[in-house]
């Protein structure tokens, strides 16, 4: 037996010796080590033997096995390394050039307007997704019984927090923060718990925006929104203002402007009115700057929030909002 499994050794190196291709590497490791092997024969004769002898056999049989096997390993790995650059993988080689990451056109949309409100000197802030009901609601003068929580369908979390429902919430942070006069917007992501189809998402983005100080009237957000518009469209936009209800906002308003598809001749898209809605606005509601530690008696001003979705939507021809939020790179390529 101990002279087999001799030969058996012999026989392996000298043939290992003559193989240059991995095929025939996997032959002769089938020859020896598989299942019906050289020395997987010897193996399962072992328990014929007597006690004695399956210990010391079987020991070096064992021993020649793991051998055989780590030399298979070793010529493996030596013949893979010669044939490299030779049609198998050449880890070194550059990978296969692709198209580069894109912005999500509300991402692209949100930098330009950030960039055209921070050239008229507005700051641009932050505030929490997870928002209290206090800074969604109660601060913005829209208290618990209040039929105007109803405009809103909320995603409430068991602990009575919200995810935030516009924007507005982050005026009376930045107000506790930085106190009046003050010219910041506030571009981020809402929720609403509604159903999605073309043209509603249960999560979308809004910019709000909000400007204090001693003299500050409607007549500079109009010029202020018609310059907003009139450089993210790259031409002159009209706008109008129409009464609206916003608790937060007395008087409020609404702010149209004109349809840039039909010139404000009337078509689908403004439902033939010739103007677009686009955002609420309003003057600060006295309730809501005393809630931002300001004084009514001292500063006034305007607030606005509008929806990024739907102005991406026009700028682009986009006619369904799911697209954005999809994460399907063909869509974002596009842009
Ligand atoms: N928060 C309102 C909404 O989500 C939009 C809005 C209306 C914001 C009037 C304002 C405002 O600041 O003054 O529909």
């Amino acid at each position: 037996m101990q002279d087999r499994l001799n030969k058996i050794k012999i026989d392996f190196s000298k043939e290992l010796d003559s193989i240059s291709e991995p095929d025939n590497l996997r032959d002769l490791e089938v020859k020896y080590l598989g299942r019906k092997g050289e020395l997987t024969k010897v193996l399962r004769g072992l328990s014929e033997l007597s006690l004695e002898e399956k210990k010391t056999l079987g020991k070096a049989a064992n021993l020649l096995k793991t051998e055989l096997e780590e030399a298979v390993l070793n010529k493996r790995t030596e013949l893979e390394g010669s044939t490299m650059g030779e049609g198998s993988l050449d880890v070194t080689l550059p990978v296969e050039a692709f198209g580069g990451a894109k912005l999500n056109p509300i991402t692209s949309i949100i930098y330009e307007i950030e960039d055209i409100m921070t050239s008229m000197g507005f700051y641009v802030a932050e505030g929490p997704e997870l928002e209290s009901e206090y800074y969604n609601f109660e601060a913005l003068n829209i208290p618990q019984t209040h039929p105007a929580r109803d405009m809103q369908d909320t995603f409430w979390l068991a602990d009575g927090n919200l995810l935030r429902t516009h924007t507005s919430s982050v005026q009376i942070r930045t107000m506790l923060k930085f106190g009046a006069p003050l010219k910041m917007i506030c571009p981020g992501k809402v929720f609403r718990y509604e159903a999605m189809d073309a043209s509603h998402s249960h999560t979308f983005y809004q910019v709000e925006g909000l400007m204090l100080g001693e003299d500050i009237n409607i007549a500079h957000m109009k010029a202020i929104m018609r310059e907003l518009l009139s450089r993210l469209f790259a031409r002159e936009v009209e706008v109008r203002l129409r009464p609206g209800y916003f608790p937060f906002v007395e008087p409020g308003m609404e702010l149209d402007f004109a349809c840039l598809l039909c010139e404000g001749k009337g078509c689908r898209v403004c439902k033939q009115t010739g103007w677009v809605e686009f955002m609420g606005c309003g003057m600060v509601h006295p309730n809501v700057l005393k809630a931002g530690k300001i004084d009514p008696g001292k500063y006034q001003g305007f607030a606005f929030g509008f929806g990024v979705d739907r102005l991406a939507m026009m700028r682009y021809g986009i006619t369904d909002i799911r697209l954005f939020y999809e994460g399907d790179i063909r869509f974002i390529e596009q842009f």
